[in-house]
């Protein structure tokens, strides 16, 4: 059966039991503090179980496409090196948000595994939680004796709280779980050694295919176990390997979800991949093969998390992508001999795979593409030029052993992978010293983790049951009632104290568009609001200042400036997405923006810079809707389909409900959760104050409306006052520049010449300061000239004879340089070399250069240290 048909065929067997059947969640996760990418199928129900939102069906099924990459749930080092663990891959789940519980469960999943996949009953094993007296949760009776039904006990497994109990994070919904694992082993392997033995033993062959989970607890902050209101199901099974039992095949990576990109990296390399048929494989193959799965395995996700609108980047989410596709090009790099991008190729393949299901890896195939190709050949160029900051890491190393921290350097710097190092030393005879290296990583985890340590109190709820609402696209203030608060503690921000209200005017960030700050007032005190977020669901205000009065009537008020001025800025992008689109085209996409009250900034889909006359047309065509006076049309409840078919632009990698809210200026439409300004007019003036690239295929425009562009021109014209009156008031003020800039430049020429001919009376006075020492012609000073004229010096005085050992020492604007110079006939025979010379001597002035043998130059912070460098100079050839 093809990959195709078995995720048909689990979501119509769920569809025929009542299951409501959704689109998979986007892979990057958006407004979510707690988690950076889906990692299950549950993540984008996580609001249901927690009782904070309602779900539009009480059974659901879907495929979700998951990356277990970092957090609590993390299998990156382990791909490649298995055939059943990816970063990327999809469950297959079905869901009973307190409906069902574990009878249907289990039944199901056991007649959709024998009865509609007619999988072999003599192959599967199930689990069941054996209990935890400590946490005083019982064995799971209930699952075993729906299981007995099934299968004979001794394929019923106990298993403990590390297999099965399932916790989504440290905090939150868990439960006992119950396992479905294979085994495909051959007949004779079976024979030998029982199947039950490996459950849950890392054996490539009997893996985990199906995971019950049955949500019943709550874990709380103080670690203990509180039992949720009601009972849920969440199930998830390993799509990758369910095709790897149906394809009667040993490895994911042999079935057609991943062989067709195999075949493509060997049409690319040469390179030959062996199935897991073929035993007894040479180490070099071996390697190989990793190789092959590393990089089949990376691209997908790296190509999804893109597809959702998560470029790679140098922090959060975005720097995991970058590590994902790192390591892929690095394995190519190795193991493969791939020198140039080649992995961004496979991106075709991929979407003539995936398309069906997943249309927007077809749509966003282009910029995927891009994207891939252009971190492939910059990191292509790290690892080159890593190879030559290792060269310069080994010259200056004494012994054999390379420092760990040099070393440590070229990873956390260039991101210059450690085995990498660690083996080219090998090549070049030393080693590496890894103690080293280890402690100056663990240095820096312990940095980044005290950095970001969060911890937070469980909700400690005031009112029970009450679903909050948000009110704050009419409202600025409202009466309302604190439901629920909560202590936070972190490095970076102290303690702060979150509250829910039972209804809010406050706007939480999302959408780019920056929480609303404001106050909470009662009779009695003043609370100040210093952000509003959103986590699961709940609308977050921040403050550093919990009312003494919990219980008090308040008054939530919104600071209505800040809001005002960031309504302008996104009202103003919308316009500006449009603008772009009309400028440059309808390939424009948005990638990313941010609304703050002080500036906008948008990122979106473009493969060259915009040019200055373009951006004059956007800026123009921004401002024409803004005296156009366009009234704002808002659709708040419409069905998604239908505001898509009116042309509302939806964006990729955004999670959108069935019922849309979209914005209208104009011809300008979105689907939009933001606030807006009643009347473009409000916007006042838009003006763009920079534009730049931010990936391959990514421009980023910032821009500013309203009070800031007066403020922006006040500046401007404050700032050509001060030329102005700097320049003596000249009356025509840009002559006076470019006079200024004529009489520069002549005065340049002049002091260049002046330079030459001191340099030529220089060369006189030092030929004469020569002195004869060990067969050396040797001369170490100082001088008056800078560094061009020092090179230019040692050059002709070099050029005037035989067995030359110049150094000398320059000070321009406070900045020491050292320049040495030695004639070819003594680099070897003296063994002399220039660059080790400004090495050793660059020490006294704190700093460092290089060169080659015969000529070399090193700047520095100290020059007072230039003294004793010239005066050591000597050393080298006593
Ligand atoms: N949430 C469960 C898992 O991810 C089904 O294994």
């Amino acid at each position: 059966m093809k990959s195709q048909d078995i995720r048909k065929q689990f979501l119509q067997f769920f569809e025929s039991k009542g299951h409501l059947i959704v689109p998979s969640a986007p892979i990057v996760l958006k407004d979510d503090p707690t988690l950076m990418f889906n990692n299950s199928g549950m993540a984008q129900f996580k609001e249901y179980f927690l009782g904070n939102a309602t779900p539009k069906s009480n059974r659901i099924a879907d495929t979700q496409k998951c990356l277990r990459v970092s957090g609590k749930h993390n299998d990156l080092e382990d791909v490649g090196f298995d055939t059943y663990h990816h970063t990327m891959f999809e469950m297959l789940g079905n869901w009973s948000f307190g409906d069902y519980f574990k009878k249907e469960a289990i039944t199901w999943a056991w007649e959709f595994l024998t009865e509609v996949l007619k999988l072999d009953k003599d192959r599967l094993y199930v689990s069941v939680f054996e209990g935890n007296p400590d946490e005083n949760v019982p064995f799971d009776q209930e699952a075993w004796d729906i299981w007995k039904q099934f299968v004979a006990e001794d394929r019923i497994i106990l298993g403990n709280k590390k297999d099965n109990f399932w916790e989504m994070g440290d905090q939150g919904p868990c439960g006992p779980c119950s396992e479905i694992h294979i085994d495909l082993r051959t007949d004779a392997e079976r024979a030998a050694v029982a199947g039950r033995s490996l459950v849950n033993e890392d054996h490539p062959q009997v893996v985990e295919i199906w995971n019950n989970v049955f949500m019943e607890f709550n874990r709380k902050a103080d670690g203990s176990l509180e039992k949720l209101p009601a009972q849920h199901v969440d199930t998830g099974m390993g799509f990758e390997r369910l095709c790897m039992a149906m394809q009667n095949v040993t490895s994911n990576y042999d079935t057609d979800v991943f062989t067709p990109l195999i075949a493509k990296v060997e049409a690319i390399t040469g390179l030959k991949y062996t199935d897991n048929t073929v035993k007894n494989i040479s180490e070099e193959q071996n390697k190989i093969n990793i190789a092959i799965r590393v990089i089949v395995d990376h691209v997908r996700a790296v190509a999804f998390a893109i597809a959702d609108g998560q470029l790679p980047s140098n922090n959060g989410a975005g720097y995991v992508i970058r590590r994902i596709l790192r390591r892929a090009i690095r394995y190519g790099f190795t193991f493969l001999g791939t020198k140039e991008p080649f992995i961004y190729q496979l991106v075709d393949v991929l979407a003539a795979q995936m398309g069906e299901f997943f249309p927007e890896i077809v749509a966003q195939k282009d910029l995927v593409k891009n994207v891939i190709k252009e971190e492939e050949a910059s990191f292509l160029r790290t690892l080159d030029q890593g190879l030559h900051l290792l060269d310069t890491v080994i010259v200056g190393t004494e012994g054999k052993f390379v420092d760990g921290a040099k070393a440590f350097e070229l990873y956390d710097t260039f991101g210059f992978p450690i085995d990498l190092t660690a083996l080219i030393l090998r090549e070049k005879g030393y080693e590496l010293d890894e103690a080293g290296f280890e402690a100056a990583m663990k240095a820096q985890k312990d940095r980044s983790r005290a950095a970001s340590e969060v911890s937070k109190d469980d909700w400690n709820v005031l009112i029970e049951g009450n679903v909050e609402t948000f009110e704050g696209y009419d409202k600025v203030e409202n009466e309302v009632k604190i439901t629920r608060i909560r202590k936070v503690e972190s490095k970076k921000d102290g303690t702060l104290y979150q509250i829910v209200l039972n209804h809010t005017p406050f706007y939480a960030e999302g959408g780019g568009q920056v929480g609303d700050k404001g106050v909470l007032i009662s009779a009695n005190e003043t609370i100040e609001i210093i952000d509003t977020k959103k986590e699961n669901n709940l609308i977050i205000h921040f403050t550093k200042q919990l009312p003494e009065n919990l219980e008090a009537n308040f008054v939530a008020k919104v600071n209505t400036n800040l809001r005002s001025a960031s309504s302008k800025n996104h009202s103003a992008t919308h316009l500006l997405h449009q603008a772009l689109r009309a400028v440059l085209g309808t390939h424009v996409e948005q990638k990313g923006s941010l609304v703050a009250p002080n500036y906008l900034r948008f990122d979106f889909s473009h493969f060259s810079k915009v040019t200055d006359e373009e951006l004059k047309k956007i800026e123009t065509f921004v401002n024409a809707r803004i005296a156009e006076q366009l009234p704002l049309i808002e659709r708040r409840a419409i069905p998604f389909n239908q505001a898509v078919e009116e042309g509302a632009m939806a964006l990729f990698g955004e999670k959108y409900g069935d019922l849309v809210r979209a914005i209208k200026f104009g011809d300008s439409m979105e689907l939009c959760g933001g606030i807006h300004v009643a009347n473009t007019a409000e916007i006042w003036s838009f003006k763009i104050i920079s534009e730049g690239a931010v990936a391959a295929g990514i421009r980023r425009i910032e821009a500013i409306t309203g009070d800031a562009v007066r403020d922006f021109y006040v500046a401007q014209e404050n700032t050509i006052k001060d030329i102005k009156e700097t320049l003596k008031n000249p009356q025509d003020v840009l002559k006076a520049v470019h006079s200024l800039q004529d009489d520069n430049a002549k005065l340049k020429k002049q002091v260049e010449q002046l330079l030459k001919e001191k340099a030529k009376n220089l060369k006189g006075d030092l030929l004469a300061e020569v002195q004869e020492i060990n067969g050396v012609q040797f001369l170490a000073k100082q001088i008056d000239l800078d560094a061009n004229g020092a090179k230019d010096l040692v050059y002709e005085i070099g050029g005037t004879g035989n067995n030359f050992f110049i150094v000398l020492g320059t000070v321009t604007e406070g900045k020491p340089m050292l320049t040495a110079y030695v004639s070819k006939e003594i680099v070897e025979s003296k063994n002399l070399n220039a660059g080790q010379v400004v090495r050793e001597l660059g020490k006294h002035i704190q700093g460092g250069g290089g060169g080659q043998a015969f000529f070399a130059t090193a700047g520095g912070k100290n020059p007072d240290g230039m003294a004793d460098a010239i005066t050591n100079a000597i050393q080298f050839i006593k």
